[in-house]
């Protein structure tokens, strides 16, 4: 196991990286406050890990209430939400009780969000059951729920106590799934190390094989990239919006199609194609670099085409970005692969070429 720490200014977390962690009850133990846990998780997920890690707890004498709610980026929402909150004052659910997020990103974000303003303030853990929330989601603090009119509009910055990525767990992940959380891997390459990015030029098949070294040493590097980030700037203030690489285009795509069309790594490495694409329009990278990219995100099994929706409606979607400032789009765009820069706007001659030009499918739209 690898033990990564997330240190800011008021609090500071373990993140444990390795095999078997589900049957470590020990490693959780010293992070509950009382003896009571609520697990949520969805009905995908439930039957694959609940039990085990319900038996785990419940050996130690901890009381775990079980929260089951339905599965998918389409229920990301308020309803959902509050069957959070339903389950929890049902069961008599102290402020002390832990929430523990069992699941991927969907389920990570809303229990985060849930803790966040259960009795104003419980405290939460993260079990990372996909690859897209063991390499980014369970780590940072961010929880969100989507609005009909953007995505992960409503939430809270929340700090989990612990992060645990068991990575046996993704020996279940359907193919699709696994690709969607490499886009993210992918990200943190293009946009901070080039050298990660040829690691993952030359170890693709490996990561798309479940290759455990392989995919150990991805979220590792992943990881601590996040770490250094989040320990950098918690709120994004600054160079957190980094992280977005990929995502004002990735969200747009996701709300435009309707939630759950396109997975949100498939959007995000869409949207990373787009940023890349931009990024030559404005002279800083050559054709060559847009072809690595592109060659790479394609590689994954990712979709490198974005949908057609039209100038007005992408940038209508692009609008509601959280990284908009005084009406202003600040995109993250690279100034080479390796190093990404926020860029305030992007001339209209530019939108205009990217949204019709060769990274736009025109037979997807709605
Ligand atoms: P997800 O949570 O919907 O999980 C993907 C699918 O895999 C679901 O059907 C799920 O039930 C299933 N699943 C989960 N674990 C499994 C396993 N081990 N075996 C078999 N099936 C399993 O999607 P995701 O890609 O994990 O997360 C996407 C979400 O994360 C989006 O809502 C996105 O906005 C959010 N996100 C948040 C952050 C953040 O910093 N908070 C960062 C990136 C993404
Ligand atoms: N996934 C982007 C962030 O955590 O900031």
């Amino acid at each position: 196991m690898i033990t990564l720490d997330l240190t800011l200014p008021d609090t500071r977390y373990p993140i444990h990286i390795g095999h078997g962690l589900l049957d470590q009850a020990e490693l959780i133990l010293p992070h509950l406050p009382i003896p009571q846990v609520a697990i949520i998780t969805n009905e995908v997920v439930a039957p694959l890990y609940l039990e085990r890690l319900t038996q785990q707890l419940q050996n130690h004498g901890v009381h775990c209430i079980p929260v089951i709610l339905p599965d998918g980026e389409a229920h990301k929402n308020w309803q959902t939400l509050n069957l959070i909150f339903d389950a929890l004052l049902g069961a008599n659910a102290e402020r002390k009780t832990t929430l523990i997020a069992l699941g991927g990103g969907v389920i990570g974000d809303m229990t985060g969000f849930a803790a966040a303003c259960y009795q104003r303030g419980a405290p939460f853990i993260q079990i990372p059951t996909t690859l897209l929330a063991q390499v980014d989601s369970s780590v940072g603090g961010k929880t969100a729920i989507n609005h009909p009119l953007g995505k992960n509009m409503v939430g809270a910055f929340y700090q989990p106590k612990l992060v645990l990525a068991d990575m046996d767990l993704l020996a279940t992940l359907p193919e699709r799934e696994l690709s969607a959380g490499i886009a993210e891997v992918i990200k943190y390459g293009l946009l901070g190390d080039a050298d990660f990015l040829a690691w993952l030029e030359a170890n693709m098949d490996k990561l798309r094989a479940r290759d455990p070294e392989a995919l150990q040493y991805a979220v590792r590097r992943s990881c601590e990239m996040k770490a250094a980030i989040v320990g950098q700037d918690e709120k994004e203030q600054g160079v957190r919006a980094l992280l977005n690489l990929g995502h004002t285009f990735g969200h747009a795509i996701e709300a435009g199609l309707g939630y759950g069309q396109w997975l949100h790594g498939e959007a995000v490495g869409a949207g990373m194609v787009l940023a890349a694409a931009a990024s030559q329009a404005l002279g800083w990278l050559t054709q060559h670099d847009v072809e690595r990219a592109v060659a790479l995100i394609a590689a994954a099994g990712l979709p490198v085409r974005s949908p057609d929706f039209g100038i007005d409606e992408w940038m209508r979607h692009m609008g509601h970005d959280k990284k908009v400032e005084s009406g202003v789009i600040r995109f993250v765009l690279l100034k080479q692969l390796g190093q990404a820069v926020i860029q305030p706007g992007l001339p209209t001659a530019v939108l205009d070429t990217l949204f019709s030009g060769p990274h736009i499918d025109p037979t997807i739209s709605h």
